[in-house]
């Protein structure tokens, strides 16, 4: 089973910020252009996300019932009684939960974060679609409240542009109204 994973990122590997005194978990930007892209590649396929990007999502994501959700969680006791939501109590079960679903193949598997999960899957995956943000979030330049944390996954790019994968630029957008910032999207495949 081939697994692709899609991630937004800023030039300096910033995808959240984490408030921890509210436990908030946020993507400090607003894009719509990669929200539909998104959209696009999720649709009628198998989504594989950690509990803390599960509970972050707007109530908005969960209308569209065509994608198959599992959430990741160490958590035994949790269960689901939504038809499109499964949960993962580990990475293989996860995986046997998404081989299951994805009816020999006809379905993406689809790792979408967060940074915990990208580093558990890191191994395992075929090809990055990363829409790289051209901006740089830190704490100086960010309007941060008082406990925010920014998660940054510069490893994983790193990881990525060590490989030696297949680079595909798919699209280019240019800010404007509906778009905070210009940004690509490219694809690194094995
Ligand atoms: N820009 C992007 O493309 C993008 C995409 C996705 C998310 N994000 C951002 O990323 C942030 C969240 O990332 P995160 O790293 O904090 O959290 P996360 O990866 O979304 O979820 C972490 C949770 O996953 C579960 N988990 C992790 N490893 C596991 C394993 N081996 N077996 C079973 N369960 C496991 C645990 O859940 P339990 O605590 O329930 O045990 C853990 O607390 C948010 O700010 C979100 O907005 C950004």
């Amino acid at each position: 089973m081939q697994l692709i994973s899609i991630l937004a990122t800023t030039n300096n590997g910033i995808i959240g910020i984490n408030n921890k005194e509210k436990h908030q978990y946020t993507i400090p930007w607003k894009i719509s252009s990669d929200m539909k892209h998104f959209k696009s590649i999720s649709e009628n396929n198998i989504l594989i996300m950690g509990s803390t990007t599960y509970e972050s999502l707007p109530a908005i994501f969960f209308k569209d019932t065509s994608r198959k959700i599992i959430v990741l969680t160490g958590n035994r006791y949790r269960t689901s009684d939504k038809k499109n939501i499964f949960i993962g109590h580990s990475k293989d079960h996860a995986m046997k939960i998404a081989y299951n679903l994805s009816y020999n193949n006809t379905k993406k598997v689809i790792i979408c974060g967060g940074k915990e999960i990208y580093e558990l899957f890191l191994p395992n995956i075929h090809q990055w679609i990363v829409s790289h943000i051209n901006t740089t979030i830190n704490s100086h330049t960010h309007d941060l409240r008082a406990n925010d944390e920014l998660i940054n996954v510069k490893n994983i790019l790193s990881h990525i542009k060590n490989n030696s994968l297949k680079i595909t630029k798919i699209k280019s957008y240019k800010a404007n109204k509906q778009n905070e910032y210009d940004f690509d999207i490219i694809s690194y495949e094995l």
